[in-house]
């Protein structure tokens, strides 16, 4: 059931009507369900009930530390992509020995970081990379668990913003050179190689090209057995879609299971790496309406949120349904809901039919995934609060930027 429901005509969370929190809190407001969070990660903990395995959840998704510590105290690992997850990871209590490190760009300072919080495995994109964090641990007289992520160029059927396991993409060691980088991984001092990992890319609504890459993994961890590179993890990524308007995306199960029948003979321990489905149908973006502007050829709903709030929509053309908090019996018309940025890709949703008037609250629904972590301060917006509800209980788990806090960093040259 989701945690985002009417009740007596009033938008709720949880027993909560979002109305209330707009009159306490403000608006634009993130609101995140605690038990939403909860029941998405019980999903994926049912399903690989059993099996050796570690879901890290994608910290890019939403790395606010509440929501970072809701799954750290269900026990989950952390998949992160920067020093600056890293540390939010660990003030977050999460433990550092369950994080893997993914991303093309790893610095110096974040593999000295990371080797020094003593992270599960590095998420290893290029030889380059590979070299370095050798070098790296070194110095500091340590060993790196590293896994290639390999780039097994299989179509994920998504937005092509959002595809990263394409030949073309930037991520990832091609298929075809992983083993010679293994050869070499294996001769290096300071590294020790413990798995194999991919991510085709985001929003997948049909499991099949999850399957086709885990094929290639699995033929790839067979070949270096037989040169006596043992694998101990076999990490598939993320990926798992949401329904966002009318998509149909597997349930975790129908996602997992398949794969675990798969893989049910094997040895290797299993990480997933979801984000979305982890946290985006988990929270919603609350605005008010402050003007409605009837134009020559559109009618718009000015909305106190904007594309700085909740950028999918301006970049990659998204849809999150808009919902009324508290729905009226008015002939419904047809809106562009746009922000007051200016910019006129700044909107959260075109051609909605609504029945609204000024000062109405809307919810921009399953937003809970690439939010808040994507929004900026463009037009010196300070960012939105985030509110988590969990039943009853109200919790403030990030208060509203201030416009003194945003250029509290600036200088004027004398
Ligand atoms: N693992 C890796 C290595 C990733 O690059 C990503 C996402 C994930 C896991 C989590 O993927 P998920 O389960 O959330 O699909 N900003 C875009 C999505 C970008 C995804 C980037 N990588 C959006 O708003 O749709």
């Amino acid at each position: 059931m989701s945690s985002f429901a009417y009740i007596n005509n009033a938008l709720c969370v949880d027993a909560v009507p979002l109305a209330q929190l707009a009159e306490r809190y403000d608006t634009p407001c993130y609101i995140y369900s605690r038990s939403a969070l909860k029941e998405r990660f019980g999903a994926f903990r049912q399903a690989l009930a059993g099996r050796d395995a570690m879901v890290c959840y994608a910290v890019k998704a939403n790395s606010n530390l509440a929501i970072l510590n809701v799954f750290a105290r269900e026990g989950a690992g952390f998949d992160i992509v920067s020093g600056g997850e890293l540390a939010r990871v660990i003030a977050a209590g999460g433990d550092p020995a369950k994080i893997v490190f993914s991303g093309v760009g790893k610095t110096i300072k974040e593999m000295q970081q990371a080797l020094e919080a003593g992270i599960f495995c590095f998420n290893v994109e290029s030889a380059a990379e590979l070299d370095r964090l050798n070098d790296v641990a070194g110095t500091l007289k340590k060993r790196a668990s590293i896994a290639l992520r390999v780039n097994p160029n299989v179509d994920p059927k998504t937005h092509p913003y959002i595809s990263t396991g394409l030949r073309g993409n930037k991520f990832g060691v091609a298929y075809e050179e992983a083993l010679a980088l293994y050869r070499h991984a294996k001769n290096l001092p300071n590294i020790q190689i413990s798995g194999i990992a991919c991510h085709i890319g985001s929003q997948l609504l049909d499991p099949s090209p999850i399957a086709e890459a885990a094929e290639k993994v699995l033929v790839l961890a067979d070949q270096l057995a037989e040169e006596g590179i043992t694998l101990t993890h076999l990490d598939l990524g993320g990926g798992l879609g949401i329904r966002y308007r009318d998509e149909t995306p597997p349930t975790v199960a129908e996602y997992l299971t398949p794969l675990l029948t798969r893989l049910a003979n094997r040895k290797e321990k299993l990480l997933f790496e979801p984000g979305r489905a982890l946290v985006g149908n988990a929270g919603v973006l609350l605005t008010r309406i402050e003007h409605l502007k009837h134009g020559a050829e559109k009618n718009f709903a000015i909305v106190d949120a904007a594309m700085n709030d909740l950028m999918r929509p301006a970049l990659y053309d998204a849809w999150h349904d808009i919902l009324p908090v508290t729905p009226r019996q008015l002939d419904t018309q047809t809106y562009e809901v746009v922000g007051p940025v200016c910019e006129s890709g700044d909107f959260l949703g075109h051609e909605r039919p609504l029945n609204v008037e000024a000062g109405d609250l809307l919810a921009i629904m399953s937003a809970g995934a690439y939010g808040m972590t994507m929004s900026s301060n463009y037009n010196t917006r300070p960012r939105a609060a985030e509110i988590m509800v969990d039943g009853e209980e109200v919790f403030v788990i990030r208060e509203r930027e201030t416009v003194a806090q945003l250029f509290a960093l600036e200088r004027i040259a004398p």
